[in-house]
């Protein structure tokens, strides 16, 4: 018989070898969502929304009286966001005010807690940035050394240390926590409660720390990804692939690549009902089938695509708008005959993130990040409103009556296409 010792070990070990399967590949992640990896005395700092789908009274795109507005990474730029609201005539009880997150953190502190109030008491529509996801692990973390006895007491005694050092000269709080690390015996079983790499007592700690539990519950309740199916439209912080870079875009797993099956309850209706049940369905198997899209980590960081088809951070590889774009020009439609051609609807894609890559508009993808917080622009899309009208009487071709604007070094009229024969206006301050 074997003794239970060596069976424990063992299990011990599979466990071990499988978590590293399972979590050791990805991405470096502090800021995380990987449940599982962080040790299990841990809360779970991985709470997230996967999705959140809005409807047209959330997203007016064809009421006249009524617009969307979407504004890229505030980052706490509260003067600036202001600006551009004000330049938009922003009207809190008709026009709907979308964020594709990073509301908060980098900027200044105070700017960080007037956006958060702002967006916050309106219940502003958004997605979950990767400095908001830091803000809300610190609010989790800080909540559970409270819940911990003698938590609290350690933690105002920790703050009030770090402040005396810093009145001594000390300016490094990473450097300092390693030295409590190894010099304050007493202590040590607390000082190894902060995970590896996040950074105690920064500019994320603070906003965490401040900020009242209504707006921690707001920060929560922001989705990874938000669904637009009556304007067949994608909002995501970083991004998001239509395809999965380890197959051919052809190949018959592609969600672009076959004709979902229509719903039994379905087949009575008519062409262009079932032509919108379907382009539905195929823009959430997008979002759950191609597998790079369900893992939270990529939609809170993703930049480029490398060439072995994994996804980073770093602006390496194949930038994934341009993969995303050149997968949603094949579309055309679900009678699609030629071989170049996929059966499929375009969607279209707003984001932030990249503010390396200033404002970015290509035919399928608007990145609305033009990098405020590093004294360039903040940007807003504006949807719906007179555009409504316009977008139903004059063709594609016409000549927008707007002056171009310059954009990081582009000239970009600043009107231009959405979606699949809708209009969008641009708008920006500068941030100086
Ligand atoms: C905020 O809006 C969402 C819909 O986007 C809704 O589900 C939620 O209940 C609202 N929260 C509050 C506090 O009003
Ligand atoms: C299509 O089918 C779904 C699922 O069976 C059903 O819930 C829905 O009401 C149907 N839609 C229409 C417009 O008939």
């Amino acid at each position: 018989m074997l003794s239970s010792r060596p069976v424990l070990t063992l299990s011990a070990l599979i466990i071990f070898l499988l978590s590293l399967f399972f979590f050791g590949f990805r991405p470096p992640s502090y800021y995380l969502t990987r449940p599982g990896v962080i040790s299990s005395e841990f809360p779970d700092f991985g709470r997230f929304r996967s999705l959140e789908t809005l409807h047209p009274e959330q997203f007016p795109l064809y009421d006249v009286d009524r617009r969307v507005i979407i504004v890229g990474d505030i980052h706490g730029m509260f003067e600036q966001f202001q600006r551009l609201l004000a330049k938009i005539s922003y009207n809190p009880s008709s026009d709907v005010l979308i964020s594709v997150g990073d509301i908060v953190a980098k900027g200044p502190h105070s700017g960080s807690m007037q956006v958060l109030d702002l967006m916050a008491s309106h219940n502003v529509t958004a997605v979950r940035g990767n400095h908001d996801q830091q803000v809300i692990e610190w609010r989790t973390w800080i909540e559970w050394v409270h819940s911990l006895p003698g938590g609290s007491r350690w933690l105002s005694t920790a703050n009030e240390r770090w402040r005396k050092a810093q009145r001594h000269g000390a300016d490094d709080v990473d450097k300092w926590v390693a030295e409590q690390v190894k010099h304050d015996r007493r202590h040590s079983q607390w000082w190894k409660r902060i995970p590896k790499k996040w950074t105690l007592f920064g500019d994320h700690y603070k906003i965490a720390e401040e900020m009242t539990d209504e707006q921690y519950v707001y920060m929560v309740q922001r989705p990874l990804r938000i669904h637009v199916p009556h304007a067949h439209t994608f909002i995501v912080h970083a991004g998001i692939l239509a395809s999965d870079p380890e197959y051919p875009s052809g190949h018959k797993r592609q969600p672009l690549a076959h004709i979902p099956p229509l719903p039994e309850d379905n087949q009575s209706l008519d062409k262009s009902d079932k032509i919108s049940i379907l382009r539905r369905l195929q823009e959430q198997a997008i979002l759950s089938d191609v597998p790079q899209n369900t893992v939270p980590w990529n939609t809170l960081n993703m930049r480029g695509i490398l060439s072995d088809h994994s996804v980073t951070r770093k602006q390496e590889g194949t930038p994934w708008a341009e993969l995303y774009n050149k997968n949603m020009k094949r579309c055309a439609g679900f009678d699609a005959k030629e071989k170049s051609s996929l059966p499929c609807y375009s969607s279209t894609v707003i984001y932030g993130h990249a503010a390396s890559r200033g404002l970015d508009i290509n035919r399928w993808s608007i990145g609305l990040d033009s990098g405020c917080v590093y004294k360039r622009h903040m940007s807003a899309l504006v949807l719906g409103g007179k555009l409504a009208q316009q977008s139903l009487t004059s063709d594609l071709e016409d000549r927008f009556d707007e002056e171009a604007i310059d954009i990081d070094g582009r000239i970009v009229s600043s009107k231009i296409q959405f979606g699949d024969s809708g209009r969008g206006k641009l708008y920006r301050v500068t941030c100086k």
